[in-house]
C-alpha cells in the first residue's frame, strides 16, 4: 500500500519523506489554512519535496470554473513536477463533468468527500485518477467508515476498475491497518498518526537494554 501524508506543513512533510516512507501529498483548504502559509507558498515548495502525486484542490463549484482553476494550479508548477500535479474535486454531479473533461487533457484527479460505494462507482466512471473516501467522517457520525472500503474494492475488483482507491480522513493506525488488510491502493496519514505507527515501547524497550548491555562489554 503507498502511503501519502495528509498535511500541508511543510516541516512535517520534509522530516516524513526524509524517512523514505512517502509515495505522495494530499492537501485540501482546511490542511493550508492549519499550516499557517499562503497557497502560493507550500505549492512551490511541496512538490521540491516529495516526486509523486501532489492532490490540490479546487473550490469552484461550477465544472467549467473548475477546469478553469485546474489549469491554472497546473500552470503554477514548474514543468518538471506538472507530472505530479493532481487536482481534487468535490463529488458532486458538477465535479463529475470536471473530471471527465480532465480526463481529457491527461490532467490528474482526486475525487474527494467520499461517503459511499456509489459515489465511488461514479467518480471511478467519470474517469478519475483516484477517488477518496472519508473514513473517520463516517466513524464520526456512527457509521462504520471501513465498510465502505470493502464495498469499494469489491466493487473495484470485480469490473478491474483502475482508479486507485485512497482511504481519507483517517485518524488512528488502526484505520492504516485495516485499510492494508482490504488491499486499498493508498492510504492518506496524517503526520501524527505516522509517528504513532512507527512507535512501539518494546521498541524502546529493547534499544535502552542493548545499549546498557553494550556498556558493560564494550572495551
Ligand atoms: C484528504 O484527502 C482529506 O482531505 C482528509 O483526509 C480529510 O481528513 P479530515 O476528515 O480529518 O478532515
Amino acid at each position: 500500500m503507498k502511503i501519502f501524508i495528509d498535511t500541508a506543513d511543510l516541516d512535517e512533510i520534509k522530516e516524513l519523506a526524509s524517512w523514505g516512507i512517502i509515495d505522495g501529498v494530499t492537501t485540501n483548504p482546511t490542511l493550508v489554512k492549519k499550516s499557517g502559509l499562503s497557497f502560493n507558498d507550500i505549492i512551490n515548495e511541496i512538490f521540491k519535496i516529495v516526486d509523486g502525486p501532489i492532490s490540490l484542490e479546487v473550490v469552484s463549484e461550477k465544472a467549467d470554473d473548475m477546469i478553469k482553476e485546474a489549469k491554472k494550479l497546473v500552470s503554477k508548477v514548474s514543468d518538471k513536477f506538472r507530472k505530479n500535479v493532481t487536482i481534487k474535486i468535490p463529488m458532486t454531479p458538477e465535479g463529475l463533468k470536471a473530471v471527465k473533461k480532465l480526463k481529457k487533457e491527461q490532467i490528474k484527479t482526486n475525487v474527494t468527500l467520499i461517503f459511499s460505494a456509489n459515489q465511488a462507482l461514479l467518480a471511478a466512471k467519470a474517469g478519475a485518477t483516484y477517488i477518496s473516501p472519508f473514513i473517520g467522517r463516517l466513524d464520526d457520525i456512527g457509521q462504520e467508515g471501513m465498510q465502505i472500503i470493502e464495498e469499494i474494492m469489491e466493487i473495484f475488483y470485480n469490473y478491474k476498475i483502475e482508479t486507485e482507491v485512497i482511504v481519507a480522513s483517517i485518524r488512528h493506525p488502526i484505520h492504516v491497518i485495516d485499510a492494508a488488510r482490504l488491499g486499498a491502493d493508498i492510504a492518506t496519514i496524517p503526520p501524527g498518526i505516522i509517528r504513532k505507527m512507527v512507535k512501539h515501547s518494546l521498541t524502546d524497550i529493547g534499544i535502552k537494554k542493548f545499549l546498557a548491555d553494550w556498556e558493560k562489554v564494550k572495551k
